[in-house]
């Protein structure tokens, strides 16, 4: 079952009455500025980043915690103490990690400059997911200033490799003592980025499928004439459309969905098309990579049979 909540509070609809100027002298804006400089592209020393973490903790006088279950990808683990530790905790999870990003990408400002203008961050992780990673800070931040202690323990953990697939990091990290040892019982991670003055709450994620096709056929001279069913282009020309044709109905429901409700569609994209040696041979293969997000009610075994 798919059920958006949407949380609209006094706080976030006042963002949208504060000048530019007085959202890039706010002090959380500055720190998120800060983190995202931290240029912390997979696999890169991700110290300076768990040093960040540290000075916050520090400045909290949070219990703070590396967990480094493999060398160079370090878990940090904050915890923001409830009265009553015996019950599960509420973990906040984030990554450290952000994925590459050049100046000749055609970015405006530098990528890792986190340079404001207009009321507009850029820089690389500022969406995925550093600000998110602030976000938790702030919200116990202030609670803990106005003197709410919560019920649970509260563990934001930050992760160094989710980016390449968490082998490093969230993997072993569920398998380990230290995870167990925090008792969680529920866990907040990231969405997605709107560009509307509210903030979208999802309790529920899809399966990713990311699947290649690859498609043979007759390797030959370019100068040559096969038909179609003969060549492996030809082939995956009917393997596309078929699949464009998929897609274009999951489209229909996904612009009939709301903006907060991603359950109902199966989005389809083809973003790799790898084949071909030279110019005047034809291939004896080309391959197709397909990223599937499966809807909340699709049956897999029927996807899988109707793939
Ligand atoms: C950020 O780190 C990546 C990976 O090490 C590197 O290729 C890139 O040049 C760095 N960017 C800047 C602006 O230092
Ligand atoms: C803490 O929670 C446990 C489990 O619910 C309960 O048995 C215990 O009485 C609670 N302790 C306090 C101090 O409230
Ligand atoms: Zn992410």
């Amino acid at each position: 079952m798919w059920f958006p909540v949407i949380i609209v509070s006094t706080c976030i609809l006042a963002l949208q009455e504060v000048t530019a100027a007085a959202l890039a002298s706010d002090p959380a804006v500055l720190l998120l500025q800060e983190y995202v400089q931290i240029n912390t592209t997979s696999n890169n020393n991700l110290t300076p980043a768990v040093a960040f973490w540290k000075k916050l903790a520090d400045a909290e006088g949070l219990p703070f915690n590396v967990v480094e279950l493999n060398q160079g990808y370090p878990i940090v683990v904050i915890k923001w103490a409830g009265s009553n530790s015996s019950i599960s905790s509420i973990m906040l999870n984030s990554h450290m990690d952000v994925v590459p990003a050049k100046q000749e990408d055609g970015w405006k400002f530098p990528p890792f400059s986190a340079h404001i203008e207009n009321g507009v961050m850029y820089g690389r992780g500022t969406q995925d997911m550093k600000s998110v990673s602030i976000q938790y800070y702030e919200a116990l931040r202030r609670l803990k200033a106005n003197g709410v202690t919560l019920l649970r323990d509260v563990y934001m953990t930050l992760m160094p490799d989710e980016e390449l697939g968490a082998e490093k990091g969230m993997i072993p990290f569920l398998q380990s003592e230290e995870f167990a040892k925090l008792n969680v019982g529920v866990e907040l991670d990231e969405g997605t980025s709107y560009d509307i003055p509210s903030i979208p709450l999802f309790y529920q994620d899809k399966v990713v499928w990311q699947i290649e096709v690859t498609c043979h056929g007759v390797a030959a001279h370019g100068s040559t004439f096969p038909p179609n069913s003969a060549t492996a282009t030809g082939k995956c020309a009917n393997v596309i459309n078929r699949f464009l044709k998929f897609r274009d109905e999951e489209y229909a429901k996904y612009t009939k969905a709301g903006i907060t409700d991603a359950g109902p569609y199966t989005s389809v994209n083809l973003n790799r098309i790898n084949g071909g040696v030279a110019n005047n041979v034809i291939p004896a293969s080309v391959s197709l990579t397909f990223d599937i997000r499966l809807g909340t009610s699709v049956n897999e075994e029927e996807f899988e049979a109707r793939v």
